[in-house]
């Protein structure tokens, strides 16, 4: 069983994803966290950010591994904590439009996702990586909850940095931003993540009693 969990920065798609995957003793993947820590390489690696075929190669050649307890390495190094920092939030998004790119890490994706149940959560899931994904939900929220839950998590950034960084995210990855025909919207605008978990575990539950 393949639970796809889609949508924008902010809208509480890693809690939500995290949480699920526990309540159903599935694998719980962060598809966000290997393109982040591509970004982190490329930059320690002075790879421009523009340039889609070194990047490519350079996804090729260092495969992000992410470990049971959901710590991220590439290239031998542990970048849990470094993938989380305002620079990456801001480049992620040049890394991530490329296609070389893409092909690279969505391959690795699916190899991952099809090692049995999974919740997977990304940008483009339920559309491309696995389409045939049986539940497919996609998150939205009204941009002012989504700044205000993202300074939570991060309240080094300061609120005018980080509606920036929301707003030109959501406008460099628009593209990749269309929910799948098939998802299921849930807007979590005025919704706890227990909330939203149980909605998803509801649709997940009906899919396993057919
Ligand atoms: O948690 P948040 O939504 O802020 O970000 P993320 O899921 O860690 O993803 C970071 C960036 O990676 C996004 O802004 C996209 O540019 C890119 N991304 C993507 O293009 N495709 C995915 N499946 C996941 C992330």
């Amino acid at each position: 069983m393949m639970v796809a969990v889609d949508g924008p920065a902010g809208a509480g798609k890693s809690t939500v994803a995290r949480r699920l995957a526990e309540r159903l003793g599935f694998r719980y993947l962060d598809t966000g966290a290997m393109y982040r820590a591509l970004t982190w390489l490329a930059i320690r690696e002075g790879v421009p950010l523009g340039e889609g075929e070194p990047l490519g190669k350079l996804a090729e050649a260092n495969p992000v591994e992410i470990d049971e307890n959901g710590r991220v390495f590439i290239a031998g190094v542990d970048v849990t904590a470094a993938i989380r920092k305002a620079r990456i939030d801001r480049d992620v998004p040049l890394v991530a439009r490329h296609p070389e790119v893409r092909r690279v890490l969505r391959e690795r994706q699916r190899e991952l996702a099809e090692q049995g149940d999974a919740v997977i959560e990304g940008r483009d899931i339920g559309t491309v990586v696995v389409p045939d994904a049986e539940v497919k939900v996609y998150l939205t929220a009204d941009p002012e909850i989504r700044a205000r839950r993202r300074l939570a998590e991060r309240p080094e950034i300061g609120p005018d940095a980080l509606a920036t960084d929301l707003r030109l995210r959501d406008e460099s990855d628009a593209a990749r931003m269309e929910p799948a025909d098939d998802a299921v919207q849930i807007d979590t605008t005025h919704l706890d993540v227990e909330d939203v978990v149980a909605r998803i575990e509801k649709l997940v539950r009906e899919r396993l009693a057919v």
